[in-house]
C-alpha cells in the first residue's frame, strides 16, 4: 500500500471517536518498532519525521527506509512533517514525497500565523498534501523554541483561523507539554475548551501534541540502571483516551519512544558488560518500542483493527 493522506484515517477516527498515533521517527529500528505495532494490532499509522530527525538522519535516509516499511507492510502509513517552522521546509519535504506537513506558526502572532499557513496550505493542496497548523502555545521546547508558559487555544480564534488559512487539521493547546516533564502535580487537560472548539469546527479534525504518558516503568528502570531523569511524569492515560473519543482524531508521541529505548538499553548493557555488538541492545530497544506502541493503540489509542 502507498503512503497515504491523513484524510479518511481522521474522518474514520472522528467517526468512530478513535485516535490515530502519530510517532515520531529518527532511524531504522524506531521504524521498525513502530510499523511492527501497527501490523499486530491491524491499525493505521502516522510516522513524523522533525527537522531535528531530518538532520540527524538526512531526508532521503527518511524517505527511503518508509519506502522500504512501504514495500513490506499492509497498513495505511502517513508519512508527515512534525513542527515545519517556515515555508522552505514544508515546500522540500512535499517534493521529497511526505504525504502531510505541519505548518507551525505557532510563535507568531495571529496574523503572521495565518498568513504563513496560507502560503503552505496553496502550496501543499495543490500536490494533494494535507496540512496541519497550530493555534496556542505549549509550554515546553518545541525545536529551538522554548516557551515558558501555556496559552491555550481560543475557540473562536480557531474558528477564524480555519476558515482563513484553509487548513485541514488543527494542533490546540489544552495543558499538554512536550518532553517528560508535563506536569508539577495531577494531569489536567481543559476539556471543556476542547468540547467547545470542537462544536465551533465539526467534523475538524483535531491534533494533540505533546501526548506521551510517560510510562513509568522506563523511568524507573532508566534511574535503575544509572539514568538520571527524575520524577518524569506524562498526560494520564484515561485523560488522552477520553480525548480519542472527542474531536482529537491525531495524537503526537516521541518522548516515550526515547523513554523505551534508552531505558531499554542501559538494561542491557549494565546486565551484560561483556557485549559490545550494537545489535544485542538494538534489538531489545526496537521491541520495547514495538511493545511499547502496540500497547498504546490497543489500550489508549483505540486504532486496532481500524485500517
Ligand atoms: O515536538 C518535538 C518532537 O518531540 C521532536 O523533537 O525536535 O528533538 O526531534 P526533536
Ligand atoms: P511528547 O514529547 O509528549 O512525546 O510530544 C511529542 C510531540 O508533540 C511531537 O510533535
Ligand atoms: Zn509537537
Amino acid at each position: 500500500m502507498p503512503l497515504v493522506s491523513p484524510k479518511e484515517m481522521f474522518q474514520k477516527a472522528y467517526n468512530e471517536g478513535f485516535a490515530i498515533g502519530a510517532f515520531n521517527v529518527n532511524n531504522m529500528e524506531i521504524i521498525q518498532g513502530i510499523i511492527q505495532a501497527g501490523e499486530a494490532e491491524k491499525s493505521p499509522l502516522i510516522l513524523q519525521v522533525s527537522a531535528g530527525a531530518k538532520k540527524y538522519a538526512g531526508l532521503t535516509y527518511i524517505v527511503k527506509l518508509m519506502e522500504a516499511a512501504v514495500a513490506t507492510s499492509n497498513i495505511p502509513l502517513v508519512l508527515h512533517l512534525d513542527h515545519g517552522t517556515d515555508f522552505a521546509i514544508c515546500k522540500e519535504v512535499i517534493d521529497g514525497g511526505f504525504t502531510s506537513v505541519m505548518i507551525d506558526g505557532s510563535h507568531l502572532e495571529f496574523e503572521k500565523n495565518i498568513a504563513l499557513t496560507k502560503e503552505v496550505v496553496a502550496y501543499a493542496h495543490d500536490k494533494g498534501v494535507f496540512v496541519e497548523a497550530e493555534l496556542g502555545r505549549l509550554a515546553g521546547v518545541e525545536e529551538d523554541i522554548v516557551s515558558a508558559e501555556h496559552i491555550y487555544t481560543d475557540p473562536d480564534e480557531a474558528v477564524e483561523f480555519v476558515e482563513r488559512t484553509g487548513c485541514d487539521s488543527l494542533a490546540i493547546a489544552i495543558g499538554t507539554s512536550h518532553g517528560a516533564y508535563k506536569f508539577k502535580g495531577e494531569g489536567k487537560l481543559d476539556f471543556d475548551r476542547l468540547e467547545k472548539i470542537s462544536q465551533l469546527l465539526p467534523n475538524f479534525p483535531i491534533v494533540l501534541h505533546g501526548a506521551s504518558s510517560v510510562p513509568q516503568e522506563f523511568v524507573k528502570m532508566a534511574n535503575e540502571f544509572g539514568g538520571n531523569i527524575g520524577s518524569a511524569s506524562g498526560v494520564p492515560e484515561e485523560l488522552l483516551r477520553k480525548a480519542a473519543s472527542m474531536a482529537v482524531c491525531k495524537i503526537n508521541i516521541d518522548t516515550d519512544i526515547r523513554l523505551a529505548m534508552t531505558a531499554t538499553i542501559r538494561k542491557c548493557l549494565v546486565e551484560n558488560p561483556e557485549h559490545f555488538d550494537p545489535r544485542e541492545y538494538l534489538a531489545p530497544a526496537r521491541n520495547a518500542v514495538y511493545e511499547m506502541v502496540k500497547y498504546k493503540i490497543k489500550n489508549v489509542l483505540g486504532s486496532s483493527e481500524k485500517i
